[in-house]
């Protein structure tokens, strides 16, 4: 009985270390066996001789990104050159700007169909964004993969009219699901001005409070923002409740449901 209750308390010790080291991020083994680091120095190979210096100077470094400014304006330049979305992919893992790429696991750039007529914008990704490199992945995503398919649309659809693209403000997971900074939002503007110039979507959905401030740059909360429709980069343009907004909120699920039917009613218009 005593050696039972010792292993049920090493086991919720040992969980909740486990717990604890996943909230911080570390959520993968690296190696098959533990190491000792303390003999690590012995094992490493002995530190090489000093190079000679090369007569080539080395190429030099990107230059390093002074302020927020600076980093919008490198946004900007990176964002317009880009010719089509897989340049913009590519730009956006180039950009240096900000400190969220050292954090993050993957670049989640977009999920769904290029050619789909509804492109929706979200947040920044969450862990299980980061860790499949797709934007709506967890829970929240999957919520919203319901909500689509409720008015029979999906990313996966087959259909460019009933399928849609989805992307989000940030490409980076911010540490611990905290809110993107106004610095962070206004660097990845640019890029995501030119992903909607790049898909040219019929209609575009802003998914929730970041996402709609930060295209529509304003400061007027998501509850007197949702459902109604703006004209967005010469769009019909809809801001919504964020599912998991919804997840939290389930009596919010109700107006929810009403911009979905606005959605579908106006594709019909457009068609
Ligand atoms: N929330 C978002 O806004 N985007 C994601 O990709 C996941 C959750």
């Amino acid at each position: 009985m005593g050696i039972k209750q010792d292993w049920d308390r090493d086991f919720d010790a040992a969980r909740a270390a486990l717990d604890w080291q996943v909230e911080l991020g570390a959520t993968e083994a690296i190696c098959d066996a533990p190491v000792n680091c303390y003999d690590l120095p012995d094992r490493l190979p002995k530190a090489a001789p000093p190079a000679k210096p090369a007569s080539a100077p080395p190429p030099p470094a990107a230059p390093p990104v002074a302020d927020t400014a600076d980093a919008v304006a490198q946004a900007r330049a990176l964002a317009e050159a880009a010719p089509d979305l897989d340049a913009l992919r590519a730009a956006i893992a180039g950009f240096d700007g900000c400190e969220l790429k050292l954090g993050a696991r993957n670049l989640v750039f977009a999920d769904g169909q290029r050619e789909a007529r509804v492109m929706i914008v979200g947040e920044a990704p969450g862990r299980e964004e980061d860790r499949q490199g797709k934007p709506f992945v967890g829970e929240a995503g999957q919520l919203l993969d319901r909500m689509l398919d409720a008015i029979g649309m999906g990313r996966e659809h087959p259909d460019p009219a009933r399928a849609v693209y989805i992307t989000n403000i940030l490409p980076w997971r911010p540490p611990q699901n905290r809110d993107p900074s106004a610095q962070e939002r206004a660097m990845f503007r640019p890029f995501v001005l030119r992903h909607i110039e790049l898909v040219n979507p019929d209609l575009l959905v802003l998914m929730g409070r970041v996402s709609a401030t930060t295209m529509l740059e304003t400061a007027q909360g998501i509850t007197s923002l949702r459902g109604n429709w703006c004209r967005f980069m010469d769009r019909p343009c809809l801001p919504m409740l964020h599912p998991a907004y919804l997840l939290r909120t389930p009596s919010a699920k109700r107006e929810a449901w009403a911009d979905l039917l606005s959605l579908q009613a106006k594709l019909r218009t457009l068609t």
